[in-house]
């Protein structure tokens, strides 16, 4: 067997460790966040009849497609909360 290099396993640990670590979203956060995302569009995108996301994995894979356009770009966890907010505030679906 070959051997794995010891900076793998630091990384792997890492990961393991940092994942966790991620908190839940929060949505007064994420409110400060969208200031920012007002470049393109304001919340009316996110209430019908305009709203065309209809669960929230798909929100959350919204917000990560327009977060490709963003610079700087929010981090994971900057996302979690964006995410919050507009389900809070706009989306309300059930978790
Ligand atoms: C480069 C311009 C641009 C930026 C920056 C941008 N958006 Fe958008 N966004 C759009 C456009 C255009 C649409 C509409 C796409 C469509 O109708 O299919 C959209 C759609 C959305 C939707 C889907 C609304 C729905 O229910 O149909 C969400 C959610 C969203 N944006 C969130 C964000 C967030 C959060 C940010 C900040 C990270 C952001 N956007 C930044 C251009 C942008």
């Amino acid at each position: 067997m070959r051997r794995i290099p010891l900076r793998m396993i630091g990384a792997v640990l890492l990961l393991a460790v940092a994942a966790p670590a991620m908190a839940a979203g929060d949505p007064a956060r994420g409110e400060k966040l969208h200031q920012y995302c007002l470049g393109c569009h304001g919340t009316e995108l996110y209430v019908p009849p305009r709203a065309k996301v209809k669960t929230l994995s798909a929100l959350k894979k919204e917000t990560e497609r327009w977060n490709d356009r963003m610079n700087p770009k929010f981090s994971k966890q900057e996302i979690e909360d964006l995410v919050a907010w507009l389900n809070r505030d706009y989306y309300k679906f059930p978790n």
